[in-house]
């Protein structure tokens, strides 16, 4: 949430840092802003909306060698040029990502000091508390204010009359890009990758130095940091022939279910067993996560508790931190989360460690915040996601829980090294399926339903944990009201919602509820719904169906999620959204 870029070096930096804001829009895209040196003076420039409104007021050929930007998802105060970063008081100029939650309280004391503020934004009360500790040391100043700080924050700093830039953070992601004569910061990697792939990972409070050379301190101590690999270059972040990163991410799912698998299992369980944090002792599991990545924590529930044999309760992430959960000794917190930075994740696996539970994180971004904070970290491999609406990053997670059933049926003498290495055989076929499932034609449908203002998904079991996040796909982006239902559940209220045409979408996978499931989409039929049936059972009685091959059920989530996502991505399409980047979205919440 909000994108930070610095640069120094001796190329453009006002290009530089424009460069790396748009590979960061998909962190927020509210209203933009630029700091930069040019003689010696900070000239600070912001624009409302995107970066490209930002872009055509900038002249990117300005000699500058040292400026700061940022992309905001507004959080204190509206998306205007006012809120908009950098914040400039007395002597600092800087960009925030985060929430300082004390700034009321530290705003007040700097007015009675006689400060003035000009935005709502509590990064500029940021800037004024570093600037009323800056007397003649910066990097004391710094430490002084950031340790009054409650909250998340990382923090890119230009200080006026001096040629350093400075970057700390707390919770907040923050990277340092170690370029040939040349640094950057940045919330993430794609901000760096077209010019380098090295990178330090600041840890929380440290605080970076950087002109020539970099210099960290911890407590105002100096440190050494490992300068770090990234292992993915340009064309991971750029969209190649096509229209949308989302249309690329879902035509990666072959590729990247099949590395995430082949990381950990060959077939042989004993490549799952040493390459998995051990899972043995665990007869409780609590799955956490927020949005796409808790229906994958749905989905993981409902092969657990068939396969293995173990109850798992699934919470949503901003709920569990606030409600009463019972665990013990033998009970494992599992945290999904792409980003890896999602605050109500993240505050969730405080608690449990707080408690002396033990942590899994199952996460997409490396080093992020929670695969630092949690005991143990599975790594989803689906390389950079971009588009706001997961799809591959959800794929993978579902990977990753489908290792996990395995793991733990074997452990529970559930299934057998044979069974487990069939199961493995269907895994090589994956990939052409999903090819296959992908190059379907799924516009014809769309154009039949994307005029409705109202959108129905249903299923049942498993099914119905897939209608959520189809259902979710098709509001992020396409902004239909829609939304899903147990299927059997429709008519003990919902069902008086359906009225002539309202689009019913019905996903029916699991062959032994496909009878019910089925009448319960008779009983929309007969109340006028246009019926829409994705199922792995040929059924020509209702106006569309997709058909999905029959396969093995444990893998059987990964094709039904296609359609879904292909659905969702060509109704937005026909009505002209911007997909990558749905209205007051975000790619990564550290909000709570
Ligand atoms: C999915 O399309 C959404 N953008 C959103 O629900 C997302 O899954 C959620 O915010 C969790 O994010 P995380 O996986 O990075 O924790």
């Amino acid at each position: 949430m909000c994108g930070i870029v610095g640069y120094i070096g001796h190329n453009k930096a006002i290009e530089k840092v424009i460069s790396g804001l748009e590979s960061l829009e998909y962190r927020g895209y509210d209203s933009a802003g630029i700091a930069y040196l040019n003689n010696n003076k900070i000239n600070i420039i912001k624009e409302e909306g995107k970066i490209i409104n930002l872009k055509n007021k900038l002249d990117l050929n300005i000699n500058s060698n040292l400026a700061i930007g940022h992309t905001r998802w507004a959080t204190h105060g509206e998306a205007n040029k006012i809120n908009a970063h950098p914040h400039q008081v007395g002597k600092i100029t800087l960009v925030h990502n985060g929430i300082i939650e004390n700034y009321e309280e530290i705003r007040e004391k700097l007015i009675n000091e006689g400060y003035k503020f000009k935005s709502e934004t509590d990064s500029e009360v940021a800037a004024a508390l570093i600037d009323y500790y800056y007397d003649k040391d910066i990097l004391k100043a710094i430490n002084k204010a950031t340790k009054e700080f409650i909250g998340s924050y990382a923090l890119g700093i230009i200080v006026e009359n001096d040629s350093n830039l400075y970057a700390v953070r707390k919770t907040s992601p923050l990277i340092i890009g170690c370029g040939k004569d040349e640094y950057f910061i940045a919330s993430d990697v794609p901000a760096i990758l077209k010019y380098t792939n090295n990178y330090i990972a600041l840890d929380d409070l440290e605080i970076c130095v950087i002109n020539d050379e970099i210099k960290i301190y911890n407590n105002l101590k100096e440190i050494k940091k490992e300068v770090q690999i990234y292992d993915s270059d340009e064309s991971s972040i750029t969209k190649g022939h096509f229209k949308h990163f989302m249309l690329k991410e879902i035509y990666e799912q072959p590729k990247v279910i099949k590395k995430t698998i082949e990381s950990y299992f060959n077939g042989d369980i004993n490549s799952l067993l040493t390459s998995f944090p051990k899972l043995n002792k665990y007869n409780k599991i609590h799955i956490v996560a927020c949005g796409s990545a808790y229906h994958t924590g749905l989905i993981g529930k409902a092969l657990i508790e068939k396969y293995a044999d173990i109850k798992v309760e699934v919470y949503i992430a901003s709920e569990y931190r606030y409600n009463k959960v019972f665990y013990d000794d033998k009970t494992l917190v599992i945290l999904i989360s792409q980003s890896g930075e999602t605050a109500d994740t993240l505050a969730a696996l405080k608690k449990a460690k707080q408690d002396n539970i033990d942590t899994l994180a199952i996460v997409n971004v490396y080093q992020s915040s929670i695969a630092r904070e949690a005991k143990y970290v599975i790594y989803t491999m689906a390389g950079i996601e971009v588009a706001v609406a997961t799809t591959k990053a959800y794929s993978c997670q579902i990977s990753i829980l489908i290792l996990i059933t395995i793991y733990l049926a074997y452990k529970n003498n559930k299934l057998t090294k044979k069974e487990i290495n069939n199961i493995y055989q269907d895994m090589l076929k994956l990939p052409d399926i999903l090819n296959n499932l992908i190059k379907k034609d799924y516009t014809k449908i769309a154009k039949n339903i994307y005029k409705h203002n109202d959108i129905f998904f249903i299923g049942r079991g498993i099914d119905y944990y897939l209608s959520m996040e189809g259902s979710l796909k098709l509001k992020e982006i396409s902004y239909i009201n829609s939304v899903s239902y147990a299927a059997g559940e429709l008519k003990h209220g919902t069902i008086s919602l359906i009225d002539k045409n309202t689009p019913v979408i019905a996903i029916s996978t699991d062959n032994k509820l496909y009878d019910k499931t089925i009448s319960n989409i008779k009983e929309t039929k007969a109340r006028g719904a246009y019926n829409i049936l994705i199922s792995n059972i040929e059924n020509n009685e209702f106006d569309n169906l997709i058909l999905i091959p029959k396969f093995n059920e444990l893998l059987t989530p990964l094709l039904s999620v296609i359609p879904l996502q292909l659905l969702a991505y060509e109704v937005a399409k026909l009505k002209d959204c911007d997909i990558d980047k749905p209205r007051n979205l975000a790619k990564s919440v550290t909000v709570e």
